[in-house]
């Protein structure tokens, strides 16, 4: 066995562990970093191949161990034949472990096994459901020391294949199991001061998020539904006379003609291009939905195309494989090559040269009800038993179930030079590959960012496209869910994400529907979006009163841009979360390790939402900065000050609780119906105690020209001086004019 270690750069070291005749990592995975030969952090190796440590600066990181070559008694369940490699990060009793993408359990994620492998449930998911559409193998480590400061690490198992993590629970109460089927283990340890550097070095090495269009901050609206062009239109002109802003609105799968990818319904839809175009005079976006199942018919385009290109994945005996989804039989494209992204962003473009804003991946896990040869089997399973008449054993329920993971498992790609890949191998990276391909027709179009909207996902996806969490319900359990699960895919570096607002599944209730889009309002991706069959949720739809209060909340967040821009932008440059756990901001606070009701938005606000049917108070935690030092934390709406420590506030309907930190501040606008209108003011709102610095980034919301300098970059000072308060703007970068032509403090 051997052991290699090698630092990436001050921060990061990478370590492959094999068998004597193995030597390095045959991977798909398009991670990209460079090392820096001019390292010179002392980075060691001690202990022997069983069990070493990785030292930094002569201080222990990472003490591996249990190493082994066969699937770890914790890491049975479910599992194939085949070469394994195992081992346990000894982290200490005491140690708190976050990350691990989306997973629909706990912030904190001790004492529970997760698997990496892209999934469909199925329906709306259930509570600790495992595993769900995407997979982020990556996680932070937090070792509140209860003093001052905190030790933190990072880890990143950079492997497509299923990977499997017990953490803290069946492989010891002191260690995170990590198992999976590979000839060489590939990780790396990522270490940082903070929990924030951690997950910016994290995602220096995967790629920075995306910067979007301004739009894509907007709110959104969406409902699979059978919409014809005259109800599509009517809704959007709803909205304006509504006054109810919103900037985007999407067509999910009926838009299509018998439910084929890049075609329109000509009954529904009979002139796409005419309703972009007032869709577009009205100021909103249109986003559709693109489906990875091409169906299997002669004379329709893509499938003809595609099989005059050979870019679809194969099956076991070397034909295009057959699974069935939305249109029935259907192909999948292959896009680990490189001739099918080709072709996938030539379809792509002529919805893109149409007027369509954005795409929206969805079932790109990939998704199969089921393979030709399941039901083949099954149907001469079915077969023999109507002839011997012994029907015992038949679970058809049980049978469904299995069939999409089954027929995976006959799946069979090509690489560069057509060498035949599992499915296994890849599978993870099907979506990260399908956005590839779809980003390079926005690439096509002139200079226009892109908006890709995935259900499914792997590290680097963020550097491609925004992240929903699939189908939820309409629950007040799922919303409450949906908060650490939004928290930790920014912690696993996809900071641009939200929840389907409202519920996918089953009927919102009215207090429910208002407090989600409250939640929304202040979460990085903001859709509306719900079954078909299930009530409708228009802002609206629940009487005036309702109305109005969510009304507020939509406007709250156009309120909010200014400041949640410049986050976006911090994050696109930075890689760190906009919508982060409270510890990464109050790291030296033992009580925030666990608080996954409360978050916060950059580092000035504390958002308390209702959680709860008819909570007319709420209980919360407003945490104490470093050395237990007790802050003043202002409410947002009232202007009171509350002191660190817990407290129970006000949260009748009408109100969210949020609070300003103290010595922080948010820029914010007037709202406006949607972002294609620049707002006229700006304006400061802060909790002054000493001096408060409030950074504004601005752009021109929708052209890659940022990346040449055109933009703004400033920060504003205010401080207390005799009597009165002073403010000024420092700026760092003036290559575009601020939106700007006022500027005004509020006191409250
Ligand atoms: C999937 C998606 C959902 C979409 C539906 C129909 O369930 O997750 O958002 O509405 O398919 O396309």
């Amino acid at each position: 066995m051997t052991v290699k270690a090698d630092p990436v750069n001050s921060n990061v070291i990478k370590l492959n562990i094999f068998q004597e005749d193995e030597n390095g990592v045959d991977s798909f995975i398009p991670i990209s970093f460079e090392f820096d030969s001019e390292v010179s952090t002392r980075w060691e190796l001690e202990g022997d191949l069983q069990c070493f440590t990785v030292l930094k600066e002569g201080k222990e990181v990472g003490p591996f161990e249990d190493i082994s070559f066969e699937r770890p008694d914790w890491g049975r369940k479910g599992t194939q034949e085949g070469n394994w490699i195992s081992l346990s990060h000894k982290v200490g009793e005491q140690a708190k472990v976050y990350g691990l993408g989306e997973k629909a359990g706990s912030l904190e994620k001790t004492g529970r096994s997760y698997e990496m492998w892209n999934t469909d449930p199925g329906g709306s998911y259930k509570h600790n459901e495992d595993p769900l559409y995407s997979s982020f193998p990556f996680y932070l480590v937090a070792c509140p020391s209860g003093k001052d400061s905190s030790d933190f690490l990072g880890v990143y198992v950079n492997h497509s294949e299923p990977t499997k993590f017990d953490v803290k629970y069946r492989c010891g109460k002191d260690r995170v199991g990590i198992a999976l089927k590979t000839n060489c283990l590939e990780l790396f340890v990522i270490t940082g001061e903070t929990s924030k550097e951690i997950v910016e070095n994290y995602a220096k090495l995967t790629g920075k998020p995306c910067m979007l269009p301004k739009w894509a901050l907007g709110y959104h609206h969406s409902k699979w539904s059978s919409w014809d062009e005259g109800d599509f239109l009517q809704l959007a002109k709803k909205f304006r006379r509504k006054e109810i802003p919103c900037d985007a609105l999407y067509l999910d799968i009926h838009y299509m003609d018998d439910f084929k990818v890049f075609t329109w319904d000509e009954d529904r839809f009979p002139s796409p291009e005419a309703m972009v175009e007032e869709l577009h005079e009205m100021d909103f976006n249109l986003v559709n939905i693109v489906d990875p199942g091409i169906k299997k018919e002669i004379g329709y385009e893509p499938y003809d195309s595609g099989i005059e290109r050979d870019v679809f994945v194969k099956d076991e005996d070397g034909e295009d494989f057959v699974g069935v989804l939305w249109p029935g039989s259907c192909v999948f494209p292959d896009f680990l090559m490189e001739r099918t992204r080709e072709w996938w962003s030539e379809l792509n473009r002529d919805l893109l040269e149409l007027g369509v804003d954005g795409i929206w991946n969805d079932m790109n896990e990939p998704a199969i009800f089921f393979g030709k040869k399941q039901v083949e089997d099954l149907i001469s399973r079915v077969q023999e038993m109507l002839e011997t008449g012994d029907y015992e054993g038949l679970d058809l329920r049980s049978e469904f179930e299995k069939f999409g993971k089954e027929s995976l498992g006959t799946l069979v790609h090509r690489d560069k030079g057509g060498e035949r890949i599992t499915h296994e191998r890849v599978h993870n990276l099907y979506a990260f590959y399908e956005a590839m391909a779809t980003k390079s027709a926005f690439e096509e179009a002139p200079n226009k960012r892109s908006f890709i909207l995935t259900r499914a996902g792997f590290p680097g996806i963020q550097s491609l496209a925004l992240k929903w969490t699939g189908d939820n319900s309409s629950t007040w359990d799922h919303m409450e869910m949906s908060i650490p699960m939004i928290l930790n895919l920014g912690v696993s570096g996809v900071p641009f994400a939200g929840a389907d607002v409202g519920g996918f599944d089953g009927d919102v209730e009215p207090e429910l529907l208002t407090r989600w889009l409250q939640l929304g309002a202040v979460l990085p991706y903001y859709r509306n979006h719900s079954a078909l069959g299930t009530a409708d949720q228009e802002p609206w739809r629940f009487g005036e009163e309702l109305e109005r209060i969510n009304k507020k909340y939509i406007r709250l967040r156009y309120r909010l841009l200014p400041y949640l821009y410049t986050l976006h932008y911090f994050s696109h440059r930075d890689g760190v979360p906009i919508a982060r756990p409270l510890f990464m901001e109050f790291e030296a606070d033992q009580s925030c390790y666990h608080i996954q009701d409360e978050f916060m938005l950059g580092e000035a606000l504390l958002i308390a939402p209702v959680l709860r049917k008819g909570r007319d108070e709420r209980h919360v935690y407003l945490p104490y900065e470093s050395n237990g030092k007790s802050i003043e934390w202002k409410d947002w709406w009232t202007g009171g000050k509350y002191k660190s420590g817990h407290q129970v506030v006000n949260s009748t309907l009408k109100t969210m609780p949020i609070f300003i930190r103290e010595d922080s501040g948010v820029p914010l606008a007037e709202s406006v119906d949607s972002t294609k209108k620049e707002p006229e003011k700006l304006f400061l709102k802060y909790n002054l105690e000493n001096e408060v610095s409030i950074p504004v980034y601005h752009d021109d919301g929708r052209t890659r020209a940022y990346e040449d300098g055109e933009y703004f970059l400033g920060e504003f000072r205010i401080r207390k001086t005799s009597g009165s308060v002073e403010s000024a703007l420092e700026v760092e970068n003036d290559g575009f004019e601020p939106f700007w032509h006022e500027v005004i403090l509020k006191k409250d």
